[in-house]
């Protein structure tokens, strides 16, 4: 048991007051895990594309006062009732959906969409009690995907948390919590390009980039990256991206213009940048007969995907992926073990860090498109 076991944690939190506005460091009360909840330490966090769009809350429903954050690692404070395979002391990684063990997806071999903890982006408080645990003098502040790391503690249910080894360093496997894991998993797992084969990644930031990885370990032949910010591209080759294409410099749909570049059609594309018209030309890009295109953006709320029904009768598969498919318990110790055997960089998807105090940072360098991954350090 730990000192503060049962106790009511003050700790520091980057709060977001409002939609858009610099998140403001506050003392908040972390209150101690209920039944079948964990309260975590975390050590490094990191900033996803996700946290911004609900910052931003532009096509995303708005919900504030709020702690963002779900890319992190930590180790577990305190255990609440009936948590009996997690430790004081046991190193996590929190993921923003979950496993129960139970439900027929847990039971699936096909699905990671659990009933009980699959992602909910709209709920800002706690499945046991309806409650948050955080507070600020008593106003209750809102979760974010179960998980809001951006804060000293915090409280996660126990099936969004995944034990791995303590010789993994936190500093990095922080980042195979959400993005990484995510684009490796929508390409491995859901695209499964075959070796020699074509594949096209939209969006080339962290999760892009992973997905590229993928297509890489999996022996694709060509890896077109396909971003508006020629910024990307540099950086994209240490990736094993083959080919360039900037949607900007045509004057025609950048699916036509990937259909000739490949006679007829990628093999596999996977579509990283949450937006509706890439999605279109992501799904649109793939060769007939047998092409597939797997969707990880998060779309607007009020998106709509459009396409002709024949694109989809000329035998072409459309998808979509949370965290790559990966079973956050029963999967992701796998992916830190691929980064333990030197199987996949990490490394290099992290291009700044910052301490905790400077967090609005790491929100500014991914609205300018700068670099792919910034680890927030609890410890400044
Ligand atoms: N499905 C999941 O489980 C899951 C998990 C994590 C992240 N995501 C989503 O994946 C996406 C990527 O996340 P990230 O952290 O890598 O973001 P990022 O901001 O680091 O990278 C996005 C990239 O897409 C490019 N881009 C944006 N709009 C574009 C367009 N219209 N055409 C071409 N390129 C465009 C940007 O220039 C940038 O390089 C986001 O939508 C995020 O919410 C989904
Ligand atoms: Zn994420
Ligand atoms: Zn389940």
């Amino acid at each position: 048991m730990s000192a503060t076991s049962g106790l009511v944690i003050p700790c520091k939190a980057a709060i977001a007051w409002e939609a858009g506005k610099p998140l403001v460091i506050e003392q908040v009360e972390v209150a101690p895990p209920q039944t079948m909840e964990v309260r975590i330490k975390i050590k490094y966090t990191s900033l996803c594309h996700t946290d911004l769009y609900f910052w931003e809350a532009k096509g995303q429903t708005p919900l504030f006062p709020r702690i963002f954050g779900h890319e992190a690692a930590g180790v577990v404070e305190s255990v609440g009732e009936g948590v009996s395979d997690l430790q004081v002391g046991d190193h996590v990684l929190p993921v923003f959906t979950g496993e129960c063990g139970d439900c027929r997806h847990c039971k699936s071999e096909e699905s990671n969409m659990c009933d009980l903890l699959r992602i909910n982006t709209d709920r800002g408080v706690m499945l046991n009690d309806g409650k948050s645990r955080f507070s600020i003098n008593g106003t209750p502040i809102n979760h974010f995907l179960g998980t809001s790391t951006f804060s000293e503690y915090t409280v996660v249910h126990s099936g969004c948390l995944t034990k791995i080894s303590p010789l993994a360093p936190l500093d990095k496997v922080c980042i195979l919590s959400c993005g990484i894991s995510t684009g490796l998993g929508a390409t491995l797992n859901v695209a499964k390009p075959k070796k020699g084969s074509t594949v096209a990644v939209f969006g080339l930031g962290a999760v892009g980039l992973a997905a590229a990885e993928g297509a890489r370990i999996a022996g694709a032949s060509r890896i077109i990256g396909i971003d508006l910010s020629p910024k990307r591209y540099e950086e994209a080759k240490k990736f094993g991206v083959t080919e360039f294409v900037n949607p900007k410099d045509h004057d025609r749909p950048v699916q036509e213009v990937i259909a000739e570049m490949t006679n007829g059609g990628v093999d596999r594309s996977i579509e990283c940048t949450g937006n509706i018209n890439c999605m279109i030309s992501a799904f649109e890009c793939v060769h007939d007969g047998w092409g597939v295109a797997v969707l990880v953006g998060v779309p607007n709320k009020d998106a709509v995907f459009m396409t002709k029904p024949i694109n989809v009768l000329n035998e072409r598969t459309l998808k979509g992926t949370f965290f790559g498919n990966y079973k956050p318990r029963t999967d992701l110790p796998s992916v830190v073990d691929m980064y333990m055997n030197k199987k996949l960089e990490v490394e290099k998807f992290i291009t700044h860090r910052v301490p905790f105090s400077d967090i609005n940072k790491a929100f500014e360098y991914m609205l300018k498109g700068e670099g792919l991954r910034c680890i927030i350090s609890m410890e400044e």
